[in-house]
């Protein structure tokens, strides 16, 4: 493959092309949200299994007044700076209590997918029409780096869902000094990290009985199929999450139930796979509270607060930038 050729590729068969041919294989996780993804995202989320959403909602339903007290005590305009806004349905909750007490702010919702935004602009729109949002699409790291809502105001960081236990921990500290860069002293970030617990528990959010999840991963090789022209047999790989108490990583591989090899029309090769061997799709790590203060404490933060679930699954933390 020439480097000339590769350039005409587009993102999605780049990233195959590198993650296929590196050892061990890996597809970046970013790729499951597909229309097809999107929608098994949404039956996970609403899955007994999976405690995160639900969790989180419970957190901020019964505890945002507290978590929001010290920004709207400051009784001045401020930026509410949220990473990953996705479907921001959590985040309307903070909404909505924002509006109701009138506080002044413009929301800033970040995500590196335009069509997402434009979604979660429209239905703000709707629901909260006298709501200024400005968004941004950009990454996490490339956003904190441009700053573009810095106007002198205090800010107000949201990265909840677990966004950043998606991130290894060495990759996750790397986002965290960018967190530091994007902020000034006093701002407030407020971060959702899924807890270590039960590994049962955690095991079976990521491997539920109904195969959801093991659907979820096969459609890497689906959209691979169908817009790379690639000819995955689906029933040659298992789904097989994993999870380590030790470093908190919950890994989901794709592994090869036998050697074969695999076309790829659009990036004009063969990839060969060796029986057992895997496919690295997603990391979902999990943390400790105490772990969590040594993160806040290395990456330049003070932990202020922990708002925990009746079942301390889940913690949204408050941190202040020193
Ligand atoms: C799993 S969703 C979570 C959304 C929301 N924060 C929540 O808790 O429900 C993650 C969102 O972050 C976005 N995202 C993931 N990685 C990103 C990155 N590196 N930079 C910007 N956005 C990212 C995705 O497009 C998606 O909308």
């Amino acid at each position: 493959m020439s480097a000339k050729k590769n350039l005409d590729l587009g993102s999605f068969a780049q990233d195959v092309l590198l993650g296929l041919s590196s050892k061990p294989k890996s597809i970046p996780s970013k790729y499951f949200y597909d229309a097809t993804g999107d929608k098994l995202f949404q039956e996970i989320m609403a899955m007994p299994e999976y405690y995160l959403t639900r969790k989180e909602f419970e957190i901020l339903e019964n505890q945002h007044e507290a978590i929001l007290e010290k920004i709207l005590s400051k009784k001045e305009p401020f930026n509410l700076v949220e990473l990953g806004a996705g479907d921001g349905l959590k985040t309307k909750i903070l909404l909505r209590h924002l509006d109701k007490v009138g506080a002044e702010y413009t929301y800033f919702p970040i995500d590196f997918s335009g069509t997402v935004l434009a979604e979660l602009k429209e239905s703000l729109a709707d629901e909260l029409p006298n709501l200024e949002v400005k968004t941004i699409e950009d990454t996490y790291r490339g956003s904190l780096l441009k700053r573009e809502w810095e106007n002198g105001r205090p800010s107000f960081i949201l990265f909840l869902g677990g966004n950043i236990g998606n991130f290894p921990l060495k990759e996750a500290h790397d986002v965290l000094d960018h967190l530091r860069i994007g902020t000034v002293f006093g701002d407030e970030v407020l971060l959702g990290f899924d807890l270590k617990k039960n590994p049962q528990t955690i095991l079976d959010a990521y491997h539920d009985k109904d195969g959801v999840t093991r659907e979820f991963n096969l459609n890497l090789l689906r959209r691979m199929n169908r817009e790379l022209g690639a000819n995955f047999v689906l029933e040659n790989f298992m789904h097989w999450p994993s999870y380590n108490p030790v470093n908190g990583e919950c890994r989901s591989h794709l592994v090869s139930l036998k050697n074969q090899n695999v076309d790829i029309l659009d990036l004009n090769q063969a990839f060969e796979f060796e029986a057992h061997e895997p496919i690295f799709t997603e990391i979902s790590k999990k943390y400790s509270l105490s772990e969590i203060k040594k993160l806040a404490q290395r990456s330049g933060f003070e932990l202020k607060e922990s708002f925990l679930d009746q079942d301390r699954y889940f913690a949204d933390v408050l941190w202040e930038r020193i």
